[in-house]
């Protein structure tokens, strides 16, 4: 049997992030502009720690300036609040990113909702979020599900009328995925840990976009022949073959085997992560041009 096309996510990223390099590049010559990303971390999450300096590293290597603020996970949330108030005000500072989960004595929809909408790089305000859901091509889109778009359609074209399923609900990926297939003319499922059947739910779907953070949850038989999956799910594992105290990074998905019965999929690690961090870039970019009035490039 044929295995599936793996969707190289690692190269897509960089040849995006390429694209927005050359056009931070035209807009410092023509403007004087450098776009400017603020990442504010919370706390000592390894993986988000991971991520933050991942973000840092690109921003710069983007053209772009970044700028860190950490804080020990004690912080008050008015001290949040009034160090959004003050990148809000920056001139600097083009786009605005506070890494989730928070702490629990942080409200979070309150830090999102103070973030200026013009400067949420990452799609989360609730004007971003509603001008997702009524197709007002002006929001800010968030980066994990945008990624997860662009490769679906670099691998398969137009997605009209294709069945859709969306594994997972959550704000960050699985709602606003949903939202993006459904602006693509996709008849669009949401599954989650309630839905009964899952595994037939999933065989009906030409794109399956796992989302759920479960570890290697979606077997082979529970595919259709030839559908086209994008793995979200980044879970570590033991991993005792590789000697003792060992594990490695798995998706959603069983990739060895879901990969015998796809048409293309997504690997973990080099899939879909790579991809969230070009649209963020390319995100703060196009927030640059909209608070200086120019075009947005087309990158
Ligand atoms: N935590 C996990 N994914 C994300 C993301 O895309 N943005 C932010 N801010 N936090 C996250």
């Amino acid at each position: 049997m044929n295995e599936a096309a793996i969707i190289d996510g690692k190269a897509f990223a960089e040849a995006l992030r390429e694209r927005v390099g050359a056009a931070v590049t035209r807009l410092k010559e023509d403007h004087g502009l450098t776009p400017g990303l603020a990442v504010v971390l919370v706390g000592e999450d390894p993986a988000s720690q991971v991520y933050v300096r991942n973000k840092g590293k690109q921003t710069l290597e983007a053209g772009m300036n970044s700028f860190e603020h950490k804080f020990d996970e004690t912080i008050s949330q008015q001290t949040l609040l009034d160090l959004i108030a003050s990148l809000n005000a920056d001139a600097a500072v083009h786009g605005i990113l506070v890494q989730l989960p928070l702490p629990g004595h942080i409200d979070e929809a309150a830090v999102l909702s103070a973030i200026n909408p013009d400067k949420d790089v990452d799609g989360f305000h609730l004007i971003n979020v509603g001008k997702l859901a009524t197709g007002d091509d002006s929001a800010m889109v968030p980066c994990t599900p945008w990624g997860c778009l662009m490769m679906l359609k670099e691998q398969l074209g137009d997605l009209k009328g294709m069945k859709a399923l969306v594994l997972g609900r959550s704000n960050i990926v699985g709602k606003p995925m949903a939202q993006l297939l459904l602006s693509q003319h996709c008849t669009v499922t949401i599954a989650h840990s309630r839905t009964e059947n899952l595994a037939a739910e999933c065989a009906a779907a030409d794109i399956l976009v796992a989302a759920v953070g479960r570890a290697q949850m979606v077997k082979g038989d529970w595919i259709k022949p030839g559908a086209t999956v994008i793995d979200v799910g980044i879970n570590r594992i033991d991993a005792p073959e590789r000697g003792p105290g060992k594990t490695r990074l798995v998706g959603d998905v069983d990739f060895d085997e879901v990969v015998k019965v796809a048409g293309a999929i997504t690997p973990v690690p080099g899939g879909v992560g790579p991809m969230t961090i070009a649209c963020l870039l390319r995100n703060t970019l196009a927030a640059t041009c909209l608070q200086h009035g120019l075009d947005v490039p087309d990158v």
